[in-house]
């Protein structure tokens, strides 16, 4: 067989962002620096991918500014690549504050994500006097070079995590990620990978993928996310449904719990066709369902997932 290569994708980010002012931590652009760049600076990437490195740019943006177009680019660009018999697993750059939904996104559409996909990031610049992503990087590329590895992965501080759990819990500190009770999948080491789980069960892989099938952007439903808040009201709700919006997702109080006024206009949309899921704005744990709940839950995924699974079930809906 030919050699096996690492496909890295660039898409933008902290981790490709320059300021004007050397060591500058905040006041930086992402996004400027293309993907071959920031591979020529790591030393010892070579190496780490036990193989060849192929780099492409898919996308150049802050990840605030994420969107469904540059989702399906990147993955028809993760599917392509990880066809390939000669393609061992793909590294994706990426901007910290949307990594966690690209992250549930591929998850959900890839269908050969028995492979692993790594995400990674930066909260440094590449101009920063320490920048946090060459390590980050090298480090991604060892987990996708990693005997076993699998999955839709994101890498960032030595830390492994899994798509479900991962999550961005600061906004300034470079050790930015948690997954919650679950706990990282692992710790890259000096190059080595040492798993305190295992990699995702197979169980948690799509059975087969959905992203040839899946519309293009302009056609996705609306889907928008509402907050259950003390004074919370049913206006934002309402004016939503007069607006045409597809789904609703609720970041609600606690177990699942709405304000009384948001709670009767989400009814009122359901009653009206507009699907409706609860999450938790909790920073941990999910919603216990309990019978005769008139609102269903999202299974354990936080709201700004629940919001990719809500597009792409009404995705499947339409057919
Ligand atoms: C971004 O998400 O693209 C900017 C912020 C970051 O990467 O830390």
């Amino acid at each position: 067989m030919s050699e096996q290569k690492i496909v890295v994708l660039g898409t933008g980010g902290t981790i490709a962002g320059t300021s004007a002012q050397a060591g500058d931590n905040i006041g930086y652009t992402a996004a400027q620096v293309g993907v071959g760049q920031l591979l020529a600076a790591v030393p010892g990437l070579q190496a780490a991918a036990r193989g060849a490195l192929w780099a492409e740019q898919v996308a150049q943006i802050d990840s605030k500014d994420m969107d469904a177009a540059v989702w399906l680019a990147l993955a028809q660009r993760c599917a392509q690549h990880l066809a390939q018999p000669d393609v061992r697993g793909v590294v994706v750059t990426h901007g910290t504050d949307t990594l966690e939904e690209t992250a549930w996104f591929l998850h959900e559409v890839l269908p050969s994500a028995a492979k692993p996909v790594v995400l990674t990031c930066a909260m440094r610049p590449a101009t920063a006097l320490a920048p946090d992503g060459p390590q980050n990087l090298l480090d991604a590329v060892a987990v996708a070079a990693a005997e076993g590895a699998r999955g839709v992965l994101a890498v960032a501080s030595g830390k492994i995590y899994g798509a479900r759990d991962v999550q961005k819990v600061h906004p300034y500190r470079v050790d930015a990620f948690h997954a919650g009770e679950a706990g990282p999948l692992g710790w890259v080491e000096e190059g080595r990978v040492r798993l305190a789980q295992d990699w995702p069960p197979a169980a948690d892989l799509p059975a087969q993928g959905a992203i040839e099938s899946i519309a293009p952007a302009a056609l996705w439903p609306r889907v928008e996310i509402v907050v259950s808040h003390a004074g919370a009201s049913g206006a934002l709700v309402n004016a939503l449904v007069r607006d045409g919006v597809d789904g609703l997702v609720v970041a609600c109080t606690g177990n699942g719990t709405v304000h009384r006024d948001l709670e009767a206009a989400l009814l009122q949309a359901q009653s009206r066709g507009v699907r409706v899921v609860r999450s938790t704005r909790c920073a941990e744990g999910r919603v216990l369902p309990k019978p005769g709940d008139a609102l269903p839950d999202s299974q354990g995924l936080s709201p700004v997932k629940a919001r990719i699974s809500l597009v792409l079930d009404l995705l499947r809906q339409r057919g």
